[in-house]
């Protein structure tokens, strides 16, 4: 068991739910962080019911200031983050050539630089103590492309990029940085996603389904291990890596 603070972006529902749930029961005093504080506080009341401890804290990762100030409020409430999951993310499907630039303003903030906000916020600390892990969400979108994601596919591939750059500053001062690239995975966005196919939404989910070599969607609670692993004190030695967790789908 840990009991070292955790910042779960995205953390109300979906992986980031499934991620903080299982830090949660792991011992990690959990700050369930989301733009949807409502669900965010369902969360952490729900570890909080299963024995373990969270908080709730709103925060938009597009916005500087509420990242700071996010911060501030789990240092005031549980102390320093020691463990950052950088899982907030958005998409909406459609063939690059009929997005815009704000379009893709909008992809790269949430899912790009949404992640060096909070990075470039709790890492000087971790630095500071000579204690730190960081969990970027990836996809594997970003490793092996993924049709009508041109631009998200673009940012996640960043994410991949920035986190072995930045393992590779921080490699001396006990802080590891890890990508977790979840492949299709059963949450509210990709049921969105299938719901507004205009295709039968069974359908495209089985068509999913049926391309992965376990033959299942993963569940939240798949990606979470993967986390958790990374998130541990034990895994000290291990940085700058991409793991894919899809069921075999990518293999490389
Ligand atoms: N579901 C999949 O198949 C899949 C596959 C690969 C990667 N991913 C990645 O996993 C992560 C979680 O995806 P999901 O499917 O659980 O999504 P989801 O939409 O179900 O949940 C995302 C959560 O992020 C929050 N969020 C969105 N914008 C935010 C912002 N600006 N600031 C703070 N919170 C914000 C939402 O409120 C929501 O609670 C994302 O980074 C996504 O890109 C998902």
């Amino acid at each position: 068991m840990s009991n070292r603070v955790a910042l779960v972006t995205g953390g109300a529902q979906g992986i980031g739910e499934g991620i903080s749930r299982k830090l949660g029961d792991a011992g990690f005093r959990v700050a369930v962080a989301d733009l949807n504080l409502e669900v965010a506080q369902q969360t952490a009341k729900e570890i909080v019911a299963a024995g373990g401890e969270a908080i709730a804290v709103p925060i938009d990762v597009t916005d500087t200031e509420s990242v700071k100030a996010a911060v501030a409020k789990i240092e005031s409430d549980l102390g320093p983050v020691e463990v950052a999951v950088n899982n907030a993310g958005w998409d909406d499907f459609m063939k690059f050539l009929d997005t815009t630039e704000d379009f893709w303003n909008k992809i790269l903030d949430i899912n790009f630089k949404g992640a060096l906000r909070v990075n470039h916020t709790v890492v000087p600390g971790m630095i500071e103590r000579g204690f730190g892990r960081v969990v970027n969400i990836g996809s594997d979108a970003g490793r092996v492309g993924s049709s009508l994601e041109a631009v998200y596919s673009g940012a996640k591939g960043g994410i991949i990029a920035f986190t072995k750059t930045l393992a590779r500053e921080v490699a001396t001062k006990g802080v590891t940085v890890n990508t977790v690239c979840p492949g299709p995975t059963d949450t509210p966005a990709l049921r969105k996603f299938a719901n507004n196919s205009g295709q039968d939404a069974d359908k495209v989910l089985g068509g999913m389904t049926r391309a992965v070599p376990m033959k299942r969607l993963a569940a939240p609670s798949d990606i979470a291990a993967a986390v958790a692993f990374f998130a541990s004190d034990e895994t000290g030695y291990i940085t700058g890596q991409t793991l894919s967790v899809s069921g075999g789908l990518t293999m490389a």
